[in-house]
């Protein structure tokens, strides 16, 4: 057998794919600012998710390399493990919306299982310490009011996008068991923080408050999620690959609980007061639609995080509102980097779940 290529921290060499998006790009630097001897090649096709602006303060930094490529492609990664010799993978790259795979799924199929199980391939061929997998929460379906899932609840993934990462999980176990690549998983619930594209809940929220659009909420807005600050994820993620168990998975759950009204009524309270506008005019831009997710949207999801607060003493911060206030405050800053992002492409897939055909409730009164 060969002998995994396992260094110190210190000198660890990682290639991270799918690293010009929100949670990739936010680890990056946060490993770059940590660990003073880390390299990291960050692989990414950069899909209309994909931004480079992203990683501005690092691209100069001689520990940096950034390459374009798709992880669908077998030579170049193999070139790669060649030219720079990794003893880490941390494999973020994903077509991530759960809309947007339920209006196709062929590029999740592709990218999210074919993408792993190619990764995977290459790192059979080379001698790798570790090979981590960034799973979600949606892998394992939906929950009801009470009760969370811990690491062994079985997986009943409800939409394209949570079957297509349940799969590359269920993928990575069989190369540990099959092959002895030494995968880890790590499944974190939603996170929220800096450079997450407007698409997703708070961002859109955000964006859409800004431009006295409405604020499209599916069904009743009870809908729940764990939510967890990004730069507690990164913290997490780092943890795993130094101190987690090979074969094994581990729950990053932010321990925070919200409906996404909740969310949505907070985020007007904010920019309420940020921007000095009238509370209940943002407010009255809430518009309940018809729930374009159907039976694939998950009532509740809750993670158990026992085990990686026992075995490697990880906690999520606690302080929500101020970590969402400062997130807030930042898209506000940024507001030059929504608009560059939500260029061509954003508005014709917004016009698809959004636009004048989706069928409206009730507005906010
Ligand atoms: N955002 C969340 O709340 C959340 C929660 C749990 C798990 N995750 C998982 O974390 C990972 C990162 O999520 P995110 O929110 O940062 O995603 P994102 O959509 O912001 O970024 C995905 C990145 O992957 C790149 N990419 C897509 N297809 C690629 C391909 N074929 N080859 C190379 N690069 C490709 C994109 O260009 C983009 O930079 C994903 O695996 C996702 O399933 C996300």
């Amino acid at each position: 057998m060969k002998k995994r290529n396992e260094r110190t921290p210190e000198q660890l060499s990682l290639l991270v794919t799918g690293g010009a998006g929100f949670i990739g790009s936010n680890f990056i630097k946060y490993m770059l600012e940590k660990h003073t001897k880390v390299s990291i090649t960050n692989l990414d096709k950069l899909t209309y998710a994909g931004n480079l602006e992203n990683l501005k303060e690092v691209e100069n930094n001689p520990r940096y390399t950034f390459v374009r490529g798709d992880i669908t492609n077998l030579k170049l990664i193999d070139r790669l493990f060649r030219r720079r010799n990794f003893n880490v993978v941390i494999n973020f790259a994903a077509e991530t919306h759960v809309d947007r795979s339920l209006l196709k799924s062929s590029p999740f199929i592709q990218t999210n299982i074919i993408g792993t199980l190619t990764l995977l391939e290459a790192a059979r061929q080379h001698n790798l310490g570790r090979f981590i997998q960034i799973s979600t929460d949606e892998v394992y379906g939906s929950l009801n009011k009470e009760g969370n899932f811990s690491e062994k609840s079985p997986l009943k993934p409800n939409s394209p996008y949570s079957a297509t990462k349940a799969s590359a999980d269920l993928i990575c176990r069989s190369y540990w068991k099959g092959y002895n690549i030494p995968i880890i998983i790590a499944r974190s619930s939603n996170n929220y923080g800096p450079y997450q594209f407007p698409e997703k809940l708070i961002p859109l929220m955000i964006k859409n408050a800004l431009e006295g659009k409405e604020l499209p909420v599916y069904g009743d807005g009870l809908n729940i999620r764990d939510w967890l600050y990004v730069k507690d994820n990164c913290r997490a993620i780092d943890l795993v690959i130094r101190k987690g168990r090979i074969g094994e998975i581990y729950n990053i759950g932010g321990n925070c609980e919200k409906s996404n009204i909740e969310v949505i009524n907070f985020i007007c309270n904010v920019i309420s007061e940020e921007k000095n506008r009238d509370k209940e005019e943002l407010k009255s831009l809430i518009t309940f639609i018809k729930d374009p997710r159907g039976k694939a949207h998950d009532f509740r999801y809750a993670l158990n995080s026992s085990k990686i607060k026992e075995e490697i003493g990880w906690e999520p911060t606690t302080d929500f509102e101020s970590r969402l206030r400062e997130t807030i405050r930042w898209y506000l800053k940024n507001i030059e980097w929504i608009k560059r992002v939500t260029t061509g492409e954003y508005r014709e897939y917004y016009e698809k779940i959004y636009g004048k055909n989706h069928q409206k409730i009730r507005d906010s009164k």
